[in-house]
């Protein structure tokens, strides 16, 4: 029997790239709008879970401002970590398969090589930290489970670094990137279709999900602004240029070896991932 899949998050960046590909290959899914299914409602989740008895639920949903969650860490704990344990559970109770994203900035960056699930966390900042509480969470729940890590998420809309970054071009003629910053921008094409191949195979725990290769946000920017023409110039910056709020890990590259191993099949490189997206969503 084929999955029916419950979308969590459905208008954020990766939420969209689900419900496009649902659509296109006729995948049975539901959707609800993030107004009427708030992941911080245990009421709300149940019934929700009970109406439309999914037997995977993707939650794609989060707490992702990482500068904000410094002044806001009960806002990022209740999304990111409590409303995730909540979600576990019922999922469990259920036995409905979970699949939940997680991210690079679990680690503090002092590795220097790119991190293997066997590595231990160790987050630098609040949203870091709400994200791992979020993992074990769901580690903890014990239920059947997908707990995918990605980083440098891209996917269609305004919020994502390419996007901005042509916003940038078109009113400074030169754009400083951080050369320092490390780690692997990752498609929402690819994190759909990596997601569904190994919600399909039934692979269950821990797994880096990202594009293939490492990049720094100055290696980034320079890749995309040869693509789109940019006539800014590219500089390499520092870290240290941008004083932030969070502080922010260095050098957070994922190696994807395990689920490539898994899958049988290796995921594309990152240059690959940015042609396709600016092919699939030209952007303006
Ligand atoms: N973006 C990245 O660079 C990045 C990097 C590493 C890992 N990740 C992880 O990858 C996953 C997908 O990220 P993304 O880039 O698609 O994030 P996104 O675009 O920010 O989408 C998250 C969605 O969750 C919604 N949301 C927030 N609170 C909610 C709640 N209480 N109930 C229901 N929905 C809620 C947000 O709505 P509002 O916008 O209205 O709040 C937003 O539409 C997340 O787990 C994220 O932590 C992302």
């Amino acid at each position: 029997m084929s999955d029916s899949f419950l979308i969590l998050g459905s208008n954020g960046q990766l939420g969209r790239e689900f419900v496009k590909e649902f659509t296109a290959r006729r995948i049975p899914f539901t959707a609800p709008d993030e107004r009427d299914c708030d992941i911080t409602s245990t009421e709300t989740m149940a019934t929700m879970l009970d109406g439309h008895r999914p037997s995977v639920v993707l939650n794609c949903a989060a707490y992702n401002a990482v500068d904000q969650a410094e002044a806001a860490p009960d806002t990022a704990y209740r999304i990111n970590a409590e409303a995730v344990r909540t979600v576990a559970e019922l999922c469990r109770q259920r036995r409905i398969m979970l699949v939940h994203y997680s991210s690079d900035y679990i680690f503090d960056g002092r590795k220097g090589s790119p991190y293997t699930e066997q590595d231990p966390a160790g987050p630098l900042n609040v949203y870091g930290r709400s994200k791992r509480a979020g993992e074990e969470a769901v580690l903890h729940a014990g239920g059947e489970h997908l707990l995918l890590r990605t980083s440098w998420v891209f996917g269609n809309g305004p919020q994502n670094f390419i996007h901005k970054l042509l916003q940038w071009s078109k009113k400074n003629p030169v754009l400083r990137l951080t050369a320092d910053e490390t780690s692997v921008p990752t498609c929402t094409l690819d994190i759909v279709d990596v997601t569904l191949d190994a919600v399909r195979m039934r692979l269950s725990g821990l797994y880096h999900l990202t594009n293939s290769g490492v990049a720094s946000r100055y290696d980034w920017g320079r890749y995309v602004a040869e693509k789109l023409a940019l006539s800014s110039e590219i500089q390499p910056a520092s870290l240290d240029e941008f004083p932030s709020p969070a502080r922010r890990p260095k050098y957070s590259a994922m190696s994807n070896a395990a689920m490539t191993s898994a899958l049988g099949r290796p995921i594309p490189a990152w240059q690959d991932a940015v042609d396709r997206f600016l092919t699939v969503y030209p952007q303006h």
